[in-house]
């Protein structure tokens, strides 16, 4: 993403942009008419007369374009409406909003006024550099839609150079410093959700566990990271029983990529990532319906998490230790594929009997979490489109989080409040533990339909060897049927903010002692 963006380099010249961005609160259309206050006074009058009528309220998320028609350098204003306590989330979904305004008149050169009351909002709620942050991945983040492969590709609308100009009197030059490193840390973390969001939207038929491996290569390369790449043959020979299980039933064969990050050698802690990398599940033997089969493209989400996240930590260079694991495999049904019934010996010795081939990712992602441990995870953290389940109980809302460890879990809701990505704890009372007891095996692949989100979500801790871990089932909210707020339609690139902005805390924690 080439967009250059900027703070109080413009000033009062704006007749590079072809658009301005005002952020308005109700209160200032409410305000006695205070003419020239917002804009301009003939701009301004025309604003509030869409406020008198009822058709610009000033709503979070509502926008609307005024052309200038030569009163003004900038040939449009987008104003967006704004509530000065909607805190980080609200400054997020507004830039998104008038992203999608921006888009409309394609408008690409933007400035954006920062007025002294919304200055004075930041003060007050979550400081300079996390508005400038959140400002900046809204507007980026909301126009990162897929890419169609057309003969005949059309080009995606982005943003060229966006300035920010605070306003008043007291223009706050002090916050600069603030502001320009929350504004790289926004376009940093928007590339890390875009690198997600494009490996994601691809049809199964271009990532393959193959090619997936493919790309998390290029990427430790470009970050200069370690990487291993384990084929059938090296799996085998340690025993990722669930992995090859998963993966036996298609040509393309499974993977199981491990990616270092070391930036503190001095310690032994290290988080272990873990994200689900099924390239596509037809369900295998236990076939899915054909209704909407298509969106299990997405099923390798988490996978694509965990390499965005590791795009923004390799870029960051954080002082902490990640070992990022994903066990690629494609479910499919075939004279070679596992069977209900089967019984699976996974990585860490345990058995699982087969009940239904359907279940698959938690087989891979057991051999993920051992893989995990063996390579020095102290701190488990796993990213899955695991059940369908988890959408019956939180829609596309939050993603649920089934944990083994109430500390590192609250690690993560601070986190996710900070990138806005929701996250709501499931209970893990030892009866649903039950529900996966096997007759045949340790475990069995499904407890069934009932509490599904969270017997599944066990099953995978089953493999923590008591390590403190926390699951993120993203099935709902990995892909969605209508853009909202930052995210567009199909590929959300959720929850790779989130997993960054938990080991990066955890660095800052430290170093505060
Ligand atoms: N990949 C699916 C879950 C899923 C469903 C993701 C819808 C995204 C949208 C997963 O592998 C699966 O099939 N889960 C089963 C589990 C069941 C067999 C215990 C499910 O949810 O039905
Ligand atoms: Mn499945
Ligand atoms: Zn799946």
């Amino acid at each position: 993403m080439g967009v250059q963006l900027t703070y109080g380099a413009r000033g009062a010249d704006q007749a590079a942009s072809d658009a301005l961005v005002r952020f308005v609160s109700k209160k200032e259309l409410i305000q006695e008419e205070n003419a020239g206050a917002i804009i301009q006074p003939q701009i301004d009058h025309a604003l509030r007369a869409l406020y008198a009528k009822g058709l610009f309220k000033a709503e979070p998320e509502q926008t609307e374009i005024v052309a200038t028609l030569g009163l003004y350098p900038a040939a449009h204003i987008v104003f967006t409406g704004i509530e000065h306590d909607g805190g980080v989330r609200g400054l997020r979904l507004a830039a998104a909003a008038a992203a999608i305004a921006l888009k409309k008149i394609r408008a690409a050169n933007i400035t954006v006024l920062l007025s002294e009351d919304l200055l004075l909002s930041f003060d007050k709620s979550c400081g300079a550099e996390l508005a400038a942050q959140a400002l900046t991945e809204g507007l980026l983040l909301a126009l990162h839609v897929r890419e169609p492969l057309k003969r005949e590709p059309n080009e995606r609308f982005t943003l060229k150079a966006v300035s920010f100009e605070p306003q008043g009197a007291n223009a706050k030059a002090e916050i600069k410093a603030l502001w320009e490193q929350g504004m790289n840390k926004g376009k940093l973390y928007a590339e890390g959700v875009s690198l997600a969001r494009d490996l994601t939207n691809l049809p199964g038929n271009d990532l393959t566990p193959e090619r997936l491996a493919y790309h998390a290569e290029e990427l430790a390369r470009e970050l200069d990271l370690e990487i291993e790449v384990m084929d059938e043959w090296s799996a085998a020979e340690q025993r990722m029983g669930g992995l090859l299980g998963v993966g036996q039933g298609s040509i393309n064969p499974p993977r199981m990529i491990v990616i270092h990050y070391k930036g503190d050698s001095s310690s032994d802690e290290a988080w272990g990532l873990i994200g689900k990398g099924i390239t596509f599940d037809t369900g295998g033997i236990s076939l899915k319906r054909a209704d909407g089969m298509q969106e299990m493209i997405s099923d390798m989400g988490g996978a694509a998490a965990v390499l965005g996240a590791m795009r923004i930590i390799g870029e960051l260079k954080p002082a902490i230790n990640v070992v990022a694991v994903i066990p690629t495999a494609e479910n499919m049904p075939s004279d070679r594929a596992i069977k209900p019934g089967d019984v699976l010996r996974m990585m860490s010795g345990h058995t699982v009997e087969i009940v239904n081939t359907d279940a698959e990712g938690r087989l891979v992602l057991a051999d993920g979490l051992t893989t995990a441990i063996t390579r020095g995870a102290t701190r488990l953290v796993d990213v899955a489109t695991l059940t369908g389940a988890v959408s019956v109980a939180l829609g596309t809302e939050a993603t649920g989080a089934v944990t083994n460890n109430d500390e590192l879990f609250k690690q993560v809701q601070s986190a996710s409040e900070r990138t806005g990505e929701r996250v709501w704890l499931f209970p893990s009372y030892p009866e649903y533990k039950k529900k996966i007891r096997s007759d045949a095996a340790d475990l069995k692949n499904s407890g069934g339909r009932y509490g599904g989100t969270i017997t599944g979500g066990l099953f995978i801790g089953h493999f923590a060897e008591g390590l403190p871990w926390v699951h993120l089932d993203i099935a709902g909210t990995a892909w969605l049927d209508a853009g909202r707020g930052w995210e567009p339609k199909g590929a959300t690139g959720v929850m790779v903010r989130t997993l960054v902005e938990l080991v990066l805390h955890q660095e800052e924690a430290e170093r505060r002692g």
